[in-house]
C-alpha cells in the first residue's frame, strides 16, 4: 500500500492566517509536537520574510529531530541563499522554491512571458540544488495555469533536479474532478514525472481543500501539504487531521497510509489553537469540541446499544478522550438513566421517570445539563444528600472602616470545627472561613438573594452557584432572617453537594473497576 508523505505547513502557510503570528518559542514548541505527531516534512517558515522567520526556521532546523525541515523561497538568488542558510543545520534540509505559472500571475504580478518563467524556474532549481540535495518546486497558481505550459515547467524543473514537484491550488478554485484530472495529466503527460514525487497543496476558499487533496491522491499524488486545524491564508489550507483520518478510516477506498500517530491529533490541534489564538469551530471534523458529542435521544440510544451506529471512529484514536453523551432537551431516557448509573444511582423505573420529567423541564431552560444538575434533581426528587457539614455558629465583625472578619463554626460528625477569615465583604469573609475548614477552594459563580416572606423580619433566601478548583459546578440554597447566615447556609449546602458528588463518583469508579 502506498504511503502518503505528510508535509505540514502550519508554521509557514498556517502562520499566514491573519493574526496568527507566532514567536520563535511557540514555533519550536509546535514543531516538536509535529515531530511527535509523525509528520514527514515541516515547512518551518519563509526565511527571507523577516529576521524572526529566519531565526525560527534555523532554530527548528537545529532543534527538531525526525522530520525533514523545509524553508520557502521565491525563485531568486537572495531568497534561495537565505533559505539555504536557514535550513542547513537540519539533518534533512529541504528548499522549497516557488514561481507562478498562471497567465493572470505572469501578466499582472510578475510581468513576465512564459519563456522567461520557464528559464527562471529551471535556473532557480539548479541554483537551489547547489546548496541542498532536496529541492521542491511549486508552480504557484497551478490549477489556473495553462496545462501544456504547466507540464513544460514541471518537466524542466525535474530535469533541473527538483525531487518533489508540488501542484498548488493557490486560490482554492479547483473542484475535485478537475483537480484529480490535473494531477493525472501531469503524471501521464510529463515524460520524466516518475523521477519526482508529485505533491499537492490545496487552499480552502470553496471548502474543497481536503476533497481536492484526496482526489489528487487517487490520481497519483504522493505528498500532501496541509496544516493543523486547516489554518492558512484566507479560508485556510487543507486540514491535516481531516486528510489523515479520511485516509485512515477509508483505507478500503483510498488504499494508502500515512506515518501519522493519530492519537496525537487532538493534542496538536489544541496546542496550535492556543499558540496562534485561532479558535477551532465546535463542529470542526476530527478535533472540534462537538466532534464526538451526541445530543439527540435517538443517537444516544443507538450509541449506548452499539457505538458504531453513530460513530465512524473512536475518539481515543485521535486522542480526544471519550464519547460524550450530552444531556440536553433532545436527550432521551436511555442516556439519562445511563448517566445516573454512572453517577452511582440505581433507581427504580418509577423514580427514573419522576427524575426524567424534572430533567426535561430543566433542559428546556438550560442548554446543557451537567452531572451536578442531575445530582440536584435526584436529591430534590428522590434522595436527600447527607449533611457532611452543618452550620453551627457564625460571628461577623463588619463596619464602614474595618475589614470584615468572619468566624465560622461547622459541625462534622461529632466535631466542631472553627476558623476565621477576613474578606472583601462579610459574605466573602464567611466563605473564606468555610473554605479553610473544608479544605476546598471554591469560586462563587452566581449569587442571588430573594425575600420569601414580607416585612422587616422577612425570611431571605440565598441561591448560589459555586465551582470547586478540583470538581464541578454545584448550586446551594439557604434561608434565614439574617442574610449573612442565609448566605453561609447556601454555601454549606453547596459544599455538601460537592462532597456528595465526589463520593458518588468514587463509588461508580470502584464499581467499574469491579466490573
Ligand atoms: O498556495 C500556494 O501556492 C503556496 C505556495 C508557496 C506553495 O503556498
Ligand atoms: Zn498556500
Amino acid at each position: 500500500m502506498k504511503r502518503i508523505i505528510i508535509f505540514d505547513t502550519t508554521l509557514r502557510d498556517g502562520e499566514q492566517s491573519p493574526g496568527a503570528s507566532l514567536d520563535i518559542t511557540s514555533k519550536i514548541e509546535i514543531a516538536k509536537q509535529l515531530a511527535r505527531l509523525g509528520v514527514d516534512v515541516i515547512e518551518a517558515g519563509f526565511p527571507i520574510a523577516s529576521k524572526g522567520d529566519f531565526d525560527a526556521v534555523s532554530k527548528v532546523a537545529s532543534h527538531v529531530k525526525g522530520p525533514r525541515i523545509c524553508g520557502l523561497a521565491r525563485a531568486t538568488k537572495a531568497d534561495i541563499e537565505t533559505c539555504a542558510r536557514a535550513v542547513k543545520k537540519s539533518k534533512k534540509p529541504r528548499i522549497h522554491v516557488f514561481l507562478a505559472t498562471s497567465n493572470i500571475h505572469m501578466k499582472y504580478k510578475l510581468k513576465k512571458a512564459e519563456s522567461e518563467i520557464l528559464r527562471q524556474a529551471e535556473w532557480a532549481v539548479k541554483f537551489a540544488r547547489g546548496f541542498c540535495d532536496d529541492v521542491e518546486f511549486s508552480p504557484e497558481d497551478a490549477s489556473r495555469s495553462d496545462r501544456d505550459f504547466l507540464c513544460r515547467v514541471v518537466e524542466a524543473v525535474i530535469e533541473a533536479g527538483a525531487k518533489t514537484v508540488n501542484i498548488p491550488d493557490t486560490v482554492g478554485y479547483a473542484v475535485p474532478i478537475e483537480f484529480g484530472s490535473l494531477i493525472k495529466t501531469v503524471r501521464t503527460k510529463v515524460p520524466n514525472s516518475d523521477k519526482a514525487i508529485l505533491s499537492v497543496h490545496c487552499h480552502n476558499d470553496l471548502g474543497l481543500g481536503v476533497s481536492n487533496s484526496l482526489a489528487a491522491i487517487e490520481n497519483g499524488a504522493l505528498q500532501v501539504e496541509c496544516t493543523i486545524n486547516g489554518i492558512g491564508e484566507r479560508a485556510g489550507n487543507a486540514s491535516l487531521e481531516e486528510i489523515v483520518m479520511a485516509i485512515n478510516i477509508r483505507r478500503d477506498i483510498l488504499k494508502c497510509t500515512t506515518s501519522i500517530n493519530t492519537q496525537e491529533l487532538y493534542k496538536t490541534s489544541r496546542l496550535v489553537s492556543k499558540l496562534t489564538g485561532i479558535v477551532v469551530q465546535p463542529n470542526k471534523a476530527i478535533v472540534g469540541h462537538n466532534a464526538f458529542r451526541h445530543e439527540a435521544g435517538i443517537h444516544q440510544d443507538g450509541i449506548l446499544k452499539k457505538r458504531t451506529t453513530y460513530e465512524i471512529m473512536k475518539p481515543q484514536d485521535v486522542g480526544f478522550g471519550e464519547t460524550r453523551l450530552v444531556l440536553g432537551k433532545h436527550s432521551g431516557r436511555h442516556a439519562f438513566s445511563e448517566r445516573l448509573k454512572k453517577l452511582g444511582f440505581e433507581l427504580s423505573e418509577k423514580d427514573i421517570l419522576k427524575a426524567f420529567q424534572r430533567f426535561k423541564n430543566l433542559a428546556d431552560k438550560k442548554k446543557e445539563i451537567f452531572d451536578e444538575d442531575l445530582l440536584a434533581i435526584v436529591e430534590d426528587e428522590i434522595i436527600s444528600i447527607p449533611e457532611t457539614y452543618r452550620l453551627e455558629d457564625l460571628n461577623i465583625v463588619s463596619g464602614k472602616k474595618i475589614m470584615p472578619q468572619a468566624t465560622v463554626e461547622l459541625k462534622k460528625g461529632k466535631n466542631i470545627l472553627k476558623k476565621s477569615s477576613s474578606g472583601d465583604g462579610p459574605v466573602d469573609a464567611c466563605y473564606k472561613a468555610i473554605d479553610k475548614i473544608t479544605g476546598l477552594k471554591c469560586k462563587l459563580l452566581d449569587y442571588s438573594l430573594n425575600s420569601i416572606t414580607s416585612g422587616k423580619d422577612a425570611l431571605g433566601e440565598v441561591s448560589i452557584r459555586i465551582k470547586a478548583t478540583k470538581g464541578g459546578e454545584v448550586s446551594g440554597r439557604g434561608a434565614s432572617t439574617d442574610i449573612i447566615e442565609a448566605s453561609a447556609k447556601a454555601y454549606v449546602n453547596a459544599v455538601n453537594r460537592l462532597f456528595f458528588a465526589k463520593s458518588r463518583k468514587a463509588k461508580s469508579k470502584r464499581k467499574s473497576l469491579e466490573l
